[in-house]
């Protein structure tokens, strides 16, 4: 007879947390979010740690290299997605690698011959008044010069002039070469009093640019994920059929960590990726896998050597494989019986497997709900999508912007592999994702940081100041379908929802 669990499977919109004593040292300021990535043994430390709790998901729609870089810079870590060819991927995660923060490719350049009209033009197009110029007018051509405000006076000047005949020549230019660190460069910078310095090769050819307005952007991200090479880190996704080929690639370019991307984990097809991978590579290579929603799913993964696991099944807000095929589990439920048994495991072998929370994250506080479960980290697709970073257009529908965001298993992914279980045949396919809009919300640096902020005053009103003492801590609360109601606002008219007509002559 079929095993039927003794509980209801619940969300995290049906818990609270209930604050606890908070000491006078419990302050925003004090809260450390780190948290580790990858399974260690009592007493040692993880080899790698995030620096904030979010990793975003392993999507078309969302992790990109420029998500990537974002979210790096925030301190957490993206995992490239792998519905697209090895070369594709492997070329993501080697842009995330050679990207040297504050050396940006210069998107304005102009070439000797063009005029003072082209200058102006271009520079209205781009907002940009600092253009090197190049033989060829290439963002990588040699350098023969630079033009910045500073060059012209359009009152004084025909429009015709040719940039030549007024830019600031090679000659008179301070350059850098292509192994100038960042604060050598910014060290040139302040010396020569300048607002931008070109980096150039051995033959002249121009690479980059270093603005002085860059300087101190960059010290203002002291959670930056980086290596022991001061490059991003970066994830990427991998899958059951190809990964004999595709390991390699994004090991070559440079991936800090894989992540099995599969919306079922419990299977042979995974145990087989990650003996492989042991085979191959031992444990120097980082792994996780999934997706897994109880405790059975857990340790198959853990002795089959995964470095983290990742629970949800159904949960995701473009998701429709419970409907489909009428698995999954409540998102809460599943977090709360996986890190029961991740803990067990670790008394039992000394070993700590973190686990991931991925998908079904509506609010701020459903991921500090996470946390408190015992979540070590948060995968989200829907959060990361609305962002500027997401690689997905903006679009204005009836008036309001939005951002495109698709499932894996939607027909626009055509990422059918996900959603077989492994294997070479394949049955019929049928969709297990939407194709959706999500209201576009800005940059992902300052939604961020709001939604930390959140999180480390709920953390203090439960008296904790890391994520372990707040899972040690939280007391967490089941609510009735009318505490729900309570919690938002009630019983009032929103003045929003009045219109301000009505409002003024009442
Ligand atoms: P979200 O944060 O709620 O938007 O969920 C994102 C998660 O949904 C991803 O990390 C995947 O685990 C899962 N997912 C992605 N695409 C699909 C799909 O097409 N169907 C079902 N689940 C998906």
């Amino acid at each position: 007879m079929a095993y039927f669990y003794p509980d209801t499977a619940h969300t995290f919109n049906e818990y609270l947390l209930v604050p606890g004593y908070s000491s006078a040292e419990c302050t925003p300021d004090r809260v450390s979010l780190k948290t580790p990535l990858v399974k260690y043994k009592k007493g040692e430390e993880p080899t790698i740690s995030l620096n904030i709790p979010m990793v975003s998901a392993i999507m078309q729609s969302v992790s990109d290299d420029k998500m990537a870089v974002a979210l790096a810079t925030e301190g957490g870590m993206s995992f490239i997605y792998g519905s697209q060819t090895i070369e594709q991927e492997a070329a993501m995660v080697a842009r995330v690698k050679d990207y040297k923060a504050g050396f940006v490719e210069s998107d304005s350049n102009i070439s000797p011959d063009m005029t003072l009209g082209d200058v102006v033009e271009l520079k209205a197009e781009s907002g940009h008044s600092t253009m090197p110029v190049t033989v060829d007018g290439s963002a990588h051509g040699k350098i023969v010069g630079i033009v910045t405000s500073r060059d012209y006076r359009l009152s004084r000047m025909s429009l015709d002039t040719k940039v030549k005949d007024f830019m600031t020549p090679r000659e008179k230019l301070i350059v850098a070469s292509k192994d100038t660190t960042l604060s050598e460069a910014n060290d040139i910078i302040w010396d020569h009093r300048l607002n931008a310095l070109p980096v150039v090769d051995e033959d002249d050819n121009l690479l980059s640019m270093v603005f002085r307005k860059d300087y101190d952007s960059h010290k203002e991200n002291p959670n930056e994920m980086l290596d022991q090479h001061k490059r991003y880190m970066v994830g990427a996704g991998i899958n059951t059929r190809d990964y004999e080929d595709r390991v390699p690639a994004l090991l070559e370019a440079g991936v800090d960590v894989l992540c099995i991307d599969s919306s079922e984990g419990f299977t042979e097809w995974q145990k087989r990726t990650l003996k492989w991978i042991r085979d191959n590579y031992g444990d120097s290579v980082k792994v996780g896998a999934g997706n897994v929603v109880d405790s059975e799913g857990f340790r198959f993964l853990a002795d089959c050597g995964a470095d983290f696991v990742k629970v949800g099944i159904g949960g995701g807000s473009i998701c429709i494989t419970r409907e489909q095929k009428g698995i999954g589990r409540g998102q809460a439920s599943a977090v709360i019986d996986v890190a029961q048994a991740r803990d067990k495991y670790f008394e039992e072998t000394g070993v700590y497997v973190p686990v991931c929370s991925d998908g079904g994250i509506v609010f701020d506080n459903h991921m500090t709900l996470a946390l408190a479960m015992g979540a070590d980290f948060l995968m989200l697709g829907r959060y990361f999508a609305r962002f500027d970073e997401s690689p997905t257009a903006r679009v204005n529908v009836n008036g309001s912007y939005m951002k495109e965001y698709w499932g894996e298993g939607s027909a626009r992914a055509r990422n059918w592999q996900r959603y077989d279980l492994g294997g070479k045949k394949k049955g019929l396919s049928f969709e297990e994702g939407v194709d959706s809009y999500v209201p576009y919300a800005g940059s992902l640096k300052e939604n961020v940081a709001q939604t930390l902020t959140k999180m480390k005053a709920t953390m203090c009103s439960c008296g904790a100041i890391t994520i372990p003492e707040f899972q040690e801590k939280a007391k967490i609360t089941l609510v009735s379908s009318t505490s729900i109601v309570e919690g938002g606002s009630h019983d009032v008219l929103l003045k929003d929802s009045v219109s301000t007509s009505a409002a003024t002559y009442r």
